[in-house]
């Protein structure tokens, strides 16, 4: 932890000052900002910002051990959970992300069951989950379709993908939404004395100033799993001023990709007039840092998944389901059917390809069925079906059918003996989070004799990986994806062992449980650590690690302003304002530090009787 020393006073810096003003400041202000370098371990000063490395070049995956910041208590709250059975399906991204975090971390996780309630706070059922305890919810009933059907996935979830042809009900639900947050928030107060709050995805863009506002002052953090689009996009949302400024209220943004995470800061300029430096923005709430945390898998489980035992039913369906494909090429698509996923897209591919190359590799299209009280999304299930209906007719034989199609979900283990017998893995959203399947379908290939990965340019996996590793393609034409497939089915053993091997390295080295760790340890310094022996140093002047790069820009423009000679009295006026402005920046967040200093523990007696006359008569 760095050490910001002294106390602070913010008049001690007459932001109207002369230059002689800020000349006497600058003494006060080095006093005030006197930082131990020395007190940083080395490790700490070269420490890298969160995200991937990749390092590692050999094609076996990397087994690391990995913090998860083992003395935090932590509070994970999403809309969907994980069912903790190996054996049952799990839907979409965030469940596979989170259940390890929860599992080895022991954090307790907070999410939506499959009942209703009637809005009445009861007490938290805790129900065990390895390390870790999750907490499923009954939302109320009079809120549910407004906050879930029309205000997350019938106007949000359609922009967040650019899709704006999709929304619908633009107006409604927002009051549900809010009001679901707010029922959230409530829940999440018992658990208030845990020490970070992690919150999941668009359903939940609010509640850290929900939280905030029932007085919880942990560090809160937020993670979002879809995209984040463009300024002219996201101003199709009504309200989205008004949700983008409540996610200011979180101390940390999480975003999958650099296209995410400058699309939101685009975002912010256009509406707010907000920039960044070095990744925090500063309000009058304080300081929120926004970084990419690319989410991964976990490759040693997805081993694990090869070679695990089926349910006996499960394993009657998948053989039935290979048989199909005996002796011949067969791709794989695997999505909650969902008009982001593309899948008719993919359809029309095979439409064309089979037309070309008649008979040359069938798809198998496993689609679980989402939604399906959207609209949207029954029309599309419709779209999907017909078209497969009509590539079946066009292009199979008695004895050849082009695309098998299920609409049952599977468990990982059955998914992954799916991909590792499947030659092309496709994966073609229009746009996408980051796409997980892209990476299992990666993990369970044989290293010897590896598939090849069919890449859509707009899921966030294709920020991962480039095009000596997958074809790359754009999901929008059916034309670029069916050439991806007849090359993918073509390709010599030696160029799809390079691509696999290459993909692995990344996979292995930068897997979710670093994900996690990464995210967690950037939350951790928003965490208030001053050590209770040092108790009578409290005062503006203390700090955590991430106001550091405001400090240290004021730091700067002293040491600018100090180096001018007084001669120069325009360049020394000028030096003087930037001063001022640095000064206006830290001592925000500075003074909301303090706000929140007062929730540490009291000092013991024997650490001295003197500290309370020195914070001013507090007992703590
Ligand atoms: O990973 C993206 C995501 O939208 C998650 O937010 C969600 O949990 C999942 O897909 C499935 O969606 P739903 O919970 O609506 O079935």
């Amino acid at each position: 932890m760095f050490r910001i020393h002294g106390t602070f006073d913010a008049s001690m810096f007459d932001p109207s000052g002369t230059s002689q003003a800020a000349q006497q400041d600058e003494t006060i202000g080095q006093a005030a900002f006197d930082l131990h370098q020395d007190e940083i371990p080395l490790e700490q000063q070269q420490e890298a910002s969160a995200g991937p490395s990749y390092g590692v070049a050999s094609g076996d995956v990397e087994h690391r051990s990995v913090s998860y910041q083992p003395d935090m208590n932590l509070v994970v709250i999403s809309n969907r959970g994980a069912p903790f059975d190996p054996n049952k399906p799990q839907t979409g991204g965030l469940a596979a992300a989170l259940q390890p975090v929860v599992e080895h971390s022991g954090a307790v996780w907070m999410f939506s069951s499959e009942n209703r309630g009637d809005g009445t706070e009861r007490p938290l059922p805790l129900v065990r989950a390895g390390e870790g305890h999750v907490v499923e919810l009954d939302l109320p009933a009079a809120h549910h379709r407004g906050y879930y059907r029309d205000y997350s996935n019938s106007t949000l979830w359609p922009i967040l993908h650019s899709l704006s042809d999709r929304m619908s009900r633009a107006e409604e639900g927002y009051d549900s939404y809010r009001q679901m947050n707010k029922f959230i928030a409530r829940a999440a107060f018992d658990l208030r004395d845990r020490d970070a709050f992690w919150v999941h995805d668009y359903h939940l863009l609010p509640l850290g100033s929900d939280l905030h506002n029932l007085g919880i002052e942990r560090p809160t953090g937020f993670f979002l799993h879809t995209p984040w689009p463009t300024p002219d996009m996201i101003e199709r949302v009504p309200n989205h001023r008004e949700l983008m400024k409540s996610m200011l209220e979180y101390d940390l943004l999480g975003f999958q990709t650099n296209r995410d995470l400058n699309n939101f800061l685009a975002c912010l300029r256009t509406y707010f007039e907000l920039e960044s430096k070095d990744g925090v923005v500063t309000t009058e709430r304080g300081q929120t840092r926004l970084q990419k945390f690319p989410i991964g898998i976990d490759p040693k489980q997805f081993a694990e998944h090869l070679a695990a035992e089926l349910s006996p039913a499960e394993q009657e369906k998948i053989s039935s389901l290979l048989q199909n494909f005996e002796g011949a090429k067969f791709a794989i698509g695997v999505d909650r059917l969902d008009y982001t996923k593309g899948i008719d897209k993919r359809v029309e591919a095979f439409d064309q390809l089979l037309a070309a190359e008649p008979g040359s590799i069938s798809l198998l299209q496993i689609a679980p069925s989402s939604r399906a009280d959207v609209d949207e999304y029954q029309k599309y299930k419709e779209d999907v079906e017909n078209a497969i209906n009509h590539v079946n007719a066009e292009h199979g034989t008695e004895e050849w059918r082009p695309i098998h199609y299920t609409n049952d979900p599977f468990s990982q283990a059955a998914l992954a003996r799916l991909y590792r017998a499947a030659h092309v893995g496709v994966v073609t959203p229009l746009r996408d989070g980051m796409n997980l399947v892209a990476k299992e379908y990666v993990a369970a290939q044989d290293p010897k004799d590896p598939g090849v990965l069919v890449l859509s340019k707009f899921a966030g996996a294709a920020e991962d990986f480039n095009r000596d590793e997958a074809l790359l393609v754009d999901p929008n034409h059916p034309e670029e994806i069916a050439d991806a497939i007849s090359k993918a089915a073509k390709m010599p053993l030696e160029e799809r062992v390079r691509r696999f091997r290459s993909m692995m390295d990344k996979i292995g080295s930068y897997t979710i449980h670093d994900w996690s760790a990464d995210y967690l340890r950037e939350l951790d310094k928003s965490r208030i650590t001053v050590p209770a022996d040092q108790f009578h140093h409290l005062g503006l002047g203390w700090t955590n690690e991430a106001q550091m790069p405001l400090y240290q820009n004021y730091a700067a423009a002293l040491t600018a302003y100090n180096e001018i000679d007084p001669a120069d009295a325009a360049l020394k006026e000028a030096a003087c304002a930037d001063v001022k402005s640095a000064f206006v920046a830290l001592a925000a967040p500075l003074k909301h530090t303090q706000d929140r200093l007062w929730d540490l523990p009291a000092p013991t007696a024997s650490r001295g009787d003197h500290r309370g006359q020195e914070l001013g008569g507090r007992e703590d």
